[in-house]
């Protein structure tokens, strides 16, 4: 988000929800919310600062520019706003309240960039998008995470490889968070960790897909899905499945030309267009 101008945002997607900026649009799952343009004014004003505390002096100051409003009217409409989001049903978490100091908003989010065409905000939802959040607290990796970035730009396939625990997944999360604008939040995790048999890997993808699982090789119907979709992969934790791993890598880079794909692995796929990053243990 940091690097973004907000200027340049066309909008931003948090949990299920979507906020066009500039259409004043706020949508749950492609259906649009029924919200108060005070109550949109705070979101957009809080969404645009994540993980910043907001004081209620600048959300008065920005919501109502030329009044002077008592505190009572910021929180009537806060509640309001924090009603339709469904904050705090559910475990869902967006805005919190900071005694004395203000509100942040800290559900994750994602920007979207105006040049997405082929992925405008409203209309095409990526329902099965799934990145878990990035670690809040994750340290000494900005230089992997960028670097990360760079790679995934010139090549389609990157496998962070190294030994268990040194913090692969930790990683591929926080690159895939950073290079989510650019794929306008189609990102899809698939923990391949508690995929136990091989023959279940693709079944999994195709699974988190929403296809219809079948009893046989699902690899065809994962490609004939991902075939004109643009897509960013994680298949994560790769190590024991890592042939079946390459084979269905490989079809994907073959049939569908705007998928990227993350693996975190502690041995390499062994395909020919891989780039392998490895990645050290903190020093
Ligand atoms: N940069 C970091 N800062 C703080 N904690 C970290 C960092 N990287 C990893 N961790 C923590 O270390 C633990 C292991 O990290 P992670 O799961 O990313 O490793 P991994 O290499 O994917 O492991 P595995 O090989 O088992 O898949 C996690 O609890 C994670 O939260
Ligand atoms: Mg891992």
């Amino acid at each position: 988000m940091a690097i973004v101008a907000v200027g340049d945002i066309k909008g931003i997607r948090f949990g299920p929800f979507k906020l066009a900026v500039g259409e004043r649009l706020l949508s749950r799952e492609g259906v649009p919310v029924e919200l108060g343009g005070r109550a949109l004014d705070i979101l957009v004003a809080l969404v645009t600062s994540p993980n910043e505390i907001v004081s209620k002096k600048q959300l008065m100051d920005r919501v109502w520019p030329d009044a002077l409003v008592e505190e009572g009217s910021l929180r009537f409409h806060m509640a309001g706003l924090r009603k339709a989001l469904g904050d705090g049903q559910d475990g869902a978490r967006y805005i919190t309240t900071i005694a004395g100091r203000g509100y942040c908003f800290v559900a994750p989010t994602v920007a979207v960039l105006p040049d997405h065409r082929d992925s405008p905000l409203v209309e095409d939802v990526f329902p099965h998008a799934n990145l878990p959040p990035r670690l809040a607290r994750m340290v000494g990796r900005d230089v992997d995470v960028m670097k990360l970035g760079a790679q995934l730009t010139d090549s389609r396939l990157v496998t962070i490889v190294g030994p268990g625990g040194v913090g692969k997944t930790t990683v591929a999360i926080a690159a895939a968070h950073q290079a989510a604008e650019v794929f306008a939040g189609h990102v899809l995790f698939v923990d391949l960790g508690v995929v136990a048999d091989p023959k279940l890997a693709a079944t999994t993808i195709a699974a988190l897909l929403g296809l219809p699982v079948q009893a046989e090789d699902a690899t065809p119907d994962v490609m004939r899905f991902l075939r004109d979709k643009r897509l960013l992969l994680i298949l994560d934790t790769c190590e024991h499945l890592v042939e079946t791993v390459a084979t269905i890598a490989s079809s994907i880079l073959d049939a569908a030309p705007q998928v990227h794909i993350i693996a975190t692995s502690r041995e390499a796929l062994r395909i020919d267009s891989e780039r392998i990053y490895r990645l050290d243990a903190l020093g």
